[in-house]
């Protein structure tokens, strides 16, 4: 049955993702590297700046990590569970390492900015340990590994934004791409570890932004996300500190780039998003109506703990006021559960809060602790565990209602389709995402990737609209 096959593009966990081979003369690289990914969008679009400058200094990517010269994982700390993934994911290689005892392991990202040089003490097979902030030192700290020297590099910048690298999208659909317009964060959410392994936040040169998209768009790109983990507060000065260009600014220059050329953005941060952006995402039909508006609590005194700088009332009103201005918006939303304090009350205020904005999709989580957070150093982490499932359990059974109507709310419509390739379970059909980022399903007929079609949706699963298309596009 259909329903039954097709409802798994909707993935969204990427986890371990692995570059797949660059499309060239393998033997034009003296040696070879294998790059695995863990965590936020931010940190895919990284490995894709990583295997640029590698690239740039005569390694070749691989897929096979069994044969690679080096292996690197590009880690994320957010919870204590994604640190536990990396470490699984380091013993296999160790044993690869015994093998091949030539073989470099290098960890980069969040956990390696994190941990520092203790990495190199509590996992003896690793090599290299390099900060979002360093990865222009690669190619020296391979050097320097390479004569059997533990290698370090974790320095914070305050103005590193890779602005003139050209990522290398060597895992690509070649329809959709992630572009980097900022890094780090400065807003100091009690539970969160970006703000110390992402350091301050700096935003990218525009026109390094526009151009990017504008390279993207030319090589047949249909849809670029513009990332960063508070894109609201992007705020780019020239040098001559004449021209200021705000988020609301920048995503009008993409959107002019073409009407073909989809723009979608993450993250939002409620205090942040102004009505500029809203009027903007109006303006032009391109820039897709759906906003990811992190909330992580339905309590205002749980809120102010998390140092959010908003109330529930506040956020209400931010969800009304999308909702007046764009009536057609998707939204989507983060949610923590089993914060330090955290009353069966508040637990209910989360649940009514989700009820009331009915969100199209959410993340959710219990709470990890992590070391060094606000949070970790000011509250107990007091609410047990099981207490912590047992609310995540009753917040995922709440929203699974709630995406569920929202599919079934697109049933009858038509939804224009950016192609994205064939599905996964059928090789006769496509698949593609609406403007409101829901993976749609239809029968391939003589449509190509990156076309936009216009589908007549028809029915539903939990994650997947299914269609036929409704007039040539
Ligand atoms: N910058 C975005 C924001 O402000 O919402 C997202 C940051 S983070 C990469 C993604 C999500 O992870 C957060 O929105 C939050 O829900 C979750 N998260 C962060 N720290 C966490 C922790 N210590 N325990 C559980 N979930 C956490
Ligand atoms: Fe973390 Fe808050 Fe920054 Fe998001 S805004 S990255 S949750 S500190
Ligand atoms: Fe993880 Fe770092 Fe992203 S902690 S979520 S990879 S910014």
């Amino acid at each position: 049955m259909l329903n039954a096959v097709l409802n798994k593009e909707h993935d969204e966990a990427r986890q371990g993702e692995a570059f797949a081979p660059f499309a060239a003369d393998p033997n034009a690289f003296k040696k070879h590297f294998y790059i695995e990914s863990y965590g936020c969008a931010m940190n895919f679009a990284d490995s894709e700046v990583v295997a640029s400058i590698l690239l740039e200094n005569g390694f070749g990517a691989t897929t096979d990590f069994e044969n690679a010269d080096l292996i690197f994982i590009n880690t994320c700390s957010i919870r204590e569970k994604a640190e536990i993934t990396v470490r699984k994911r380091l013993t296999e290689f160790r044993k690869i390492k015994k093998l091949r005892p030539g073989m470099l392991v290098g960890v980069l990202g969040c956990m390696a900015e994190r941990l520092k040089a203790k990495f190199l003490e509590e996992e003896k097979l690793v090599d290299l340990v390099v900060g979002p902030d360093a990865y222009r030192s690669l190619p020296g700290l391979i050097e320097e590994a390479e004569t059997g020297q533990k290698a370090v590099n974790v320095l914070l910048s305050r103005d590193e934004t890779y602005a003139d690298i050209a990522p290398i999208r060597l895992n690509s659909n070649g329809v959709t791409a992630f572009v980097s317009i900022m890094r780090g964060c400065n807003n100091m959410c009690s539970f969160c570890v970006v703000p110390f392994t992402r350091g301050r936040e700096r935003s990218r040169d525009a026109q390094s932004v526009i151009n990017e998209c504008k390279t993207l768009f030319e090589e047949g790109y249909r849809e670029v996300t513009l990332l960063g983990q508070n894109v609201d507060s992007y705020h780019w000065v020239d040098e001559q500190k004449e021209l200021v260009v705000t988020f609301a600014m920048l995503m009008e220059q993409v959107a002019l780039i073409s009407p073909l050329l989809r723009i979608r953005f993450s993250t939002s941060h409620p205090k942040d998003i102004t009505d500029d952006v809203l009027h903007t995402m109006l303006k032009y039909e391109n820039i897709c109506n759906y906003i990811h508006l992190p909330v992580q609590s339905g309590s205002t005194r749980v809120l102010q703990m998390m140092n959010r700088t908003y109330s529930r009332e506040w956020y209400i009103a931010k969800v009304n006021r999308i909702r007046e201005l764009i009536p057609d918006c998707g939204l989507s939303t983060d949610m923590i559960t089993g914060f330090c304090t955290e009353t069966e009350e508040d637990h209910r205020e989360s649940l009514s809060l989700m009820e009331y904005c009915k969100y199209d999709l959410a993340y959710m989580y219990y709470y990890s602790e992590r070391p060094g957070t606000r949070a970790e150093r000011r509250f107990e982490d007091d609410v047990p565990l099981e207490v912590k499932k047992r609310r995540l359990q009753e917040m995922i059974d709440l929203h699974r209602m709630h995406s569920m109507q929202s599919m079934q709310r697109d049933v009858g419509k038509i939804c224009k389709v950016l192609v994205e390739g064939t599905s996964k379970k059928s090789e006769h059909h496509f698949f593609g995402r609406s403007d409101h980022n829901k993976v749609v399903v239809f029968a391939k007929d003589n449509h190509k990737k990156g076309d936009y079609v216009f589908i007549h949706i028809t029915s539903c699963t939990a994650g997947t609209l299914i269609g036929s298309v409704a007039e040539k596009s």
